[in-house]
């Protein structure tokens, strides 16, 4: 079942998200729920609170090439446990920003572990557009959003934009 997607400004996007202590089968509902609005979005990636739920859990799949195979990731307790001191330039975009896009800078090669769907432990190394999307991700497990590593002004100008959205879509 699709979920209605969060737009920012939204004091549930500021948040930090609680743990999962354990698996249960509403979670795993949420997670495949989460995984069915992202693909029709569409999006490579989408978190928990983006859906209003302050959970630690994001879901993923950064396969982007037409005929390969998908790959989604469902992350329950995400953690990056290492980086590199290499970085990466990518233009980032969210699904609670919409249409709003911007360069951020992040670690090029990052480990990740988590618990999977099954409730199994996980451990991965991401690169390239795989490593930005899950630490965009588990930002927003943090309550931080892509736009809160640009300037201050250009921040508070797709904020601005976002209250805009909002408002208009409050009077369709
Ligand atoms: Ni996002």
């Amino acid at each position: 079942m699709k979920r209605p997607i969060l737009i920012h400004p939204d004091p549930r996007l500021k948040k930090v998200c609680a743990p999962v202590p354990d698996l249960s089968d509403d979670l795993r509902r949420l997670a495949d729920d989460m995984l069915e609005t992202m693909y029709d979005a569409p999006g490579i990636g989408l978190a928990a609170p983006q859906v209003g739920v302050t959970r630690r859990l994001i879901v993923l799949d950064c396969v982007k090439e037409e005929g390969e195979e998908p790959r989604p990731l469902v992350m329950f307790n995400p953690e990056v446990v290492a980086s590199s001191d290499e970085t990466n330039t990518y233009e980032e975009g969210c699904l609670s920003i919409p249409d709003q896009y911007a360069e951020v800078t992040r670690p090029k090669v990052v480990d990740v572990r988590w618990i999977d769907r099954d409730g199994n432990p996980q451990a991965e190394t991401f690169d390239g557009l795989w490593a930005t999307c899950v630490q965009h991700e588990i930002d927003h497990l943090n309550g931080k959003l892509f736009i809160d590593y640009l300037g201050a002004m250009r921040r508070q100008m797709i904020t601005r934009r976002m209250q805009k959205l909002k408002r208009e879509q409050a009077r369709a």
